[in-house]
């Protein structure tokens, strides 16, 4: 398959999958992005096809009802989807990084309650961290978590929640007292369907239409003791755990929409025609789709490096950092040049440039800003190399 890049370094069950996923994309997701985008319909059936092909819940361990793959391999389907339906990937990446912090931090009833469920694609989860007042800075969380006989009593507005209006549960992240900062987030599961949590406003986005993002509010929500997930404190490292995974995810998300663009770019320039030849054979042109090309495969290096580490043991905070600025930074590019190599046809709604590109935009916001990315680096790289 000529869009399958560095193929040789995958093991067979890697190039299986990849194949796997990418079929099932061009088949299934592809041909609907684009109707899903436009009406902003949430694609439950394409959830349900990811479920059975196992991709609701790759790293979760068989035994409770997962693919138990690797990271590796949950960053190759993450990139096929997001090659199809970037939208889709969005479910799918919420849902995965939901079910890495329970089945790292989850007692064993909380791993039949909170990841059993979730790994069909029959229900999926949210992941409530952010709030109105804060994103980037994620421990200033004003939610409140005040214990109350067995149960704690959560008040206040989580924003930007990825598929909180179908799901059926999730974590939401909450201060058990604010003056500890980071050390009083705590991290709560909770069932959606309970009184006093309710979806609020649902955002009207550039991009990504085909995923749900809406406010959660919670208004005196009991949450047993036994729901508290790791422990009460310990939910800022959860957050950053988690997120540390999750950002494998988006950058392989990047790297499907950036390789979604280039193919685009590659097809449309060599059936145009403009001053008697095609557009692929004008050096102008060429040196675009070389400059795309090698943001492609620098992105998805990037990415399967940080999950090879992962894979391993070792630590990723830098380099997944690395990988989602990289690749959510070259997917922005990248949809750009597409839709400059397709010229007007590239800022209609007839071909998928114009999605790609709106679709591309907030992998540079979501999973941690570019500017988070930086500090992130900036940090490790002073650790390491300063005096
Ligand atoms: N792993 C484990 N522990 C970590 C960690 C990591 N990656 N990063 C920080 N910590 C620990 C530190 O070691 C420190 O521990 P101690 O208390 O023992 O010293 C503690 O956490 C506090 O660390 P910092 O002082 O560095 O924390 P900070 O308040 O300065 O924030 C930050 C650091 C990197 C900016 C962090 O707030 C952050 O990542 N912000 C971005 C938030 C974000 O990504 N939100 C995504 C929401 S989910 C989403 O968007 C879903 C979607 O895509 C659809
Ligand atoms: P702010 O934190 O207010 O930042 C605004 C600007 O200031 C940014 O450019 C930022 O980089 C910059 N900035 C902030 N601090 C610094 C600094 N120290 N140095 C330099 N620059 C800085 N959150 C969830 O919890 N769960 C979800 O499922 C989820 N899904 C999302 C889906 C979508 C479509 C979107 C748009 C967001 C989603 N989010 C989710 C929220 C997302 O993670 C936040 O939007 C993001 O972390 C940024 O937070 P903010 O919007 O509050 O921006």
């Amino acid at each position: 398959d000529r869009g399958i890049a560095s193929l040789a370094a995958l093991s067979e069950t890697h190039q299986i999958l990849q194949k796997t996923c990418r079929d099932f994309a061009n088949a299934e997701l592809a041909p609907r992005a684009r109707q899903h985008d436009r009406e902003g319909l949430h694609p439950a059936e394409q959830i349900r096809r990811l479920g059975e092909l196992g991709l609701m819940a790759v790293t979760v361990r068989e035994e409770y009802g997962g693919s138990g793959l690797d990271y590796q391999a949950y960053a190759i389907g993450m990139e096929e989807v997001a090659r199809g339906d970037a939208a889709v990937s969005v479910a799918m990446g919420v849902n995965n990084l939901f079910l890495g912090a329970v089945q790292l931090h989850g007692s064993e009833q909380q791993k039949q309650d909170f990841l059993v469920p979730y790994t069909q694609g029959e229900k999926i989860a949210f992941y409530a961290l952010s709030e109105p007042g804060n994103g980037s800075d994620a421990s200033a969380a004003s939610t409140t978590a005040k214990l109350d006989g067995n149960s704690y009593q959560l008040n206040g507005t989580k924003a930007w929640i990825s598929n909180s209006k179908e799901a059926s549960g999730g974590v939401v992240f909450a201060t058990i007292d604010k003056t500890l900062k980071h050390k009083g987030i705590t991290a709560f599961l909770t069932a959606k369907d309970v009184p006093g949590l309710s979806v609020g406003k649902k955002e009207c986005k550039m991009g990504m239409r085909a995923s749900s993002t809406c406010q959660l509010v919670l208004d005196d929500v009991q949450v047993p003791q036994f729901q508290v997930l790791g422990g009460p404190g310990e939910g800022f490292k959860i957050a950053m755990q988690s997120l540390d995974c999750g950002r494998i995810g988006i950058a392989a998300q990047a790297t499907g929409i950036a390789q979604a663009a280039l193919e685009l770019a590659v097809d449309y320039s060599q059936k145009r025609i403009a001053f008697g030849k095609q557009l692929s054979r004008m050096q102008l042109i060429q040196q675009k789709l070389a400059d795309m090309a090698t943001r492609v495969e620098v992105s998805r290096l990037l990415t399967w490096r940080a999950a090879w580490l992962k894979d391993n043991g070792l630590p990723i905070t830098k380099e997944a950092a690395m990988a989602k600025l990289h690749a959510s930074e070259a997917a922005t590019y990248c949809a750009h040049q597409c839709t400059q190599i397709l010229g007007g046809m590239g800022y209609t709604t007839d071909l998928p440039a114009e999605m790609y590109y709106r679709n591309a935009r907030v992998t540079e916001i979501y999973e941690g800003t570019s500017e988070i990315q930086r500090i992130v680096i900036a940090n490790a790289v002073l650790r390491e190399l300063g005096s």
